[in-house]
């Protein structure tokens, strides 16, 4: 709690940082500002300077001229990537500048500027006037705007998706780099003193006692009463905040527990003597016991599949509800009761639709290989995007495992860069599973061995492994042997091969691109499975075929990762029915 104060007062003294945003914007009064926002194209970010774009600056007299203006620009709808919106934006990766005007008439509320997310940066300008800057694709920012905002307003934004080696993710990643204002834009009230954020789970361990904490924002934070409420279950909990408006709870309470099974969520009421706010939330406890996976205190094997939040027929990002749904339908449909979102904080939507449908989620910071960890402020940066992941999604019962990255190289500055993300993720929710994703395993002949000292701080090891793809098999798959140096689950968090939707032909040969090949992949990765005494679940890389531009292979790939168990389209290859199958026999 105390590590969250400091994290905000850090983002504050920066200066012109964005804020974390307020929990719960869905259940807030909000204006929505989506729809169609005026742009410009600006390849050499040359708009990016004093009295540049942002300003909005006009001739002063007949002599001026000035080479910018928004007044006849065409519009991009917001959210949604632009590279999709314009074919020739298609491969885009520099500066676009958005324009959304609005009017406003202050009530005595409080007024914050919300986005859902920006990828990769953006610097937000109100009136002419820089407000502040975010860094990171995935999560979502505020400003303050009460004092700011005035009758009629105009909201510029630079958007830049370019690629840097000082990134999160850094230059290269396997995914398309869609750039835009991709998730919601939101104008959110409050009253002076409100209920800025909430903590509300089962205490770790614990399926009959509700623990966690209320934040208020206001001058009058301070010892003020707040109830939280569950009236299905006849709950009312009174607290008082201390100095930080913060109030501090632990009650005991009979919920039925969120699974899979039955994704039972409750009303939960938050009041106070100006504020109240309430949402659908779901109980459930998550833990280890040795190599096991305990949800709600009972064994469970997490039948997975790797989502990159993209809609491949449509090419473009996902962002709406409707497609939350639709690519979840997807993952239940193959019999999964788990999800890896990859490999970067999904929208709310997917998380909030994972909590009704009942899917168990991994999410993960873009952490992705080639992180430079080593270069001045990364810690900050990785610190920063992890809070905003947490603070967004703590809540959501569906979410079982925070991520830390994927395949980074074992070494002195990325082995402390992870700890310290580690304890980070641990103070800042005890009661979620640490994991991340690693694919530095020893492989002697057909025993592999899992060692990276990182795992030591983490609940849950992930291991990315794609035997049979990237590294030929020395023997048929129930021949190798797993070790490990930790009692602790494995999650076989990536495995699999390429195949061409539709493309037949040989099963021993991987550059044909044929379903056979997948399909026999698959088969020798369960026999191998079943030797896997800490094996506590598995994630197929990858439910659909996704946009990768470093995949030219003209023939079968085309800038597609083929390594979906369905096609972009969603037609099911073979090895789809193997792990249909395979998750089928696992049971419930
Ligand atoms: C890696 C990586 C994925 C990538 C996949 C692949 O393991 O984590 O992001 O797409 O392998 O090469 O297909």
């Amino acid at each position: 709690m105390r590590l969250l104060l400091t994290t905000f007062l850090l983002a504050a003294c920066f200066g012109l940082q964005a804020q974390t945003a307020i929990t719960n914007v869905q259940g807030r009064k909000t204006t929505s500002l989506n729809g169609n926002w005026q742009y410009l194209i600006d390849p050499e970010d040359f708009g990016n300077r004093n009295n540049g774009v942002g300003t909005e600056r006009v001739p002063g007299d007949k002599h001026e001229f000035v080479e910018f203006s928004f007044d006849a620009s065409a519009t991009l709808h917001v959210p949604g990537d632009f590279n999709s919106q314009l074919p020739e934006l298609t491969y885009y990766e520099s500066t676009v500048w958005y324009r959304k005007q609005f009017d406003y008439t202050p009530n005595g509320q409080r007024l914050f500027l919300v986005f859902g997310a920006v990828n990769y940066r953006a610097d937000v300008y109100l009136n002419g006037k820089k407000i502040g800057s975010h860094e990171g694709g995935f999560t979502p920012f505020q400003f303050e705007i009460t004092a700011l905002a005035q009758a009629h307003n105009s909201i510029v934004v630079r958007v830049n998706n370019q690629r840097s080696k000082e990134g999160i993710p850094a230059a290269g990643f396997d995914w398309y780099n869609y750039g835009g204002i991709t998730r919601d834009v939101n104008l959110v009230e409050t009253p002076a003193s409100f209920i800025e954020d909430y903590f509300v789970q089962f205490k770790k361990g614990a399926a009959n006692k509700v623990a966690g904490w209320v934040k208020l924002n206001g001058t009058a934070a301070a010892g003020q009463q707040v109830t939280v409420s569950v009236p299905e279950a006849g709950i009312s909990y009174a607290a008082s905040t201390n100095d930080s408006g913060i109030a501090l709870l632990e009650f005991p309470a009979t919920l039925k527990p969120w699974s899979p099974d039955n994704p039972k969520r409750y009303t939960v009421r938050l009041t106070t003597g100006t504020d109240a706010i309430q949402e659908q939330i779901g109980f459930r406890t998550i833990e280890t016991d040795g190599a096991v996976v305990l949800l709600n205190r009972r064994k469970v094997f997490l039948k997975g599949v790797n989502i990159h939040e993209e809609i491949g027929a449509g090419k473009r990002r996902a962002y709406t509800q409707s497609d939350a749904l639709y690519l979840l339908q997807h993952a239940k449909a193959m019999g999964c009761n788990f999800v890896r979102l990859t490999h970067y904080p999904h929208s709310e939507y997917m998380v909030r639709m994972a909590d009704s449908l009942g899917v168990l989620l991994w999410e993960e910071i873009p952490a992705w290989q080639s992180i430079a960890f080593d270069s001045p402020g990364m810690q900050l940066k990785l610190s920063n995007m992890l809070r905003e992941m947490i603070a967004r999604d703590k809540n959501r019962s569906s979410i079982i495992i925070w991520s830390l990255s994927n395949e980074t190289t074992p070494g002195p500055a990325r082995d402390g860069a992870l700890v310290q993300l580690a304890l980070l993720a641990r103070s800042l929710d005890s009661t979620r599973l640490i994991a991340s994703a690693f694919n530095h395993v020893r492989f002697s002949h057909t025993t592999v061995h899992i060692s990276d000292t990182v795992s030591k701080y983490l609940d849950v090891i992930g291991v990315n492994e794609y035997l049979g793809w990237y590294k030929p098999w020395e023997a048929p798959g129930a021949a190798y042997k797993w070790t490990s140096d930790f009692n602790k689950p494995l999650i076989m968090s990536e495995f699999g091969a390429e195949a061409l939707a539709g493309h037949h032909g040989s099963a021993d040969t991987a550059n044909n691109w044929t379903e056979e090949y997948q399909e026999e992949v698959y088969k020798q990765q369960l026999a191998m499975f079943k030797n896997i005494p800490f094996l506590a679940g598995t994630c197929p890389w990858v439910l659909f075929d996704f946009r990768s531009p470093r995949r030219m292979q003209s023939q079968y790939q085309r800038g597609w990762n083929r390594k979906g168990l369905l096609s972009e389209k969603g037609e099911k290859k073979k090895a789809w029915y193997i792990v249909k199958r395979y998750y089928d026999t696992m049971g419930k």
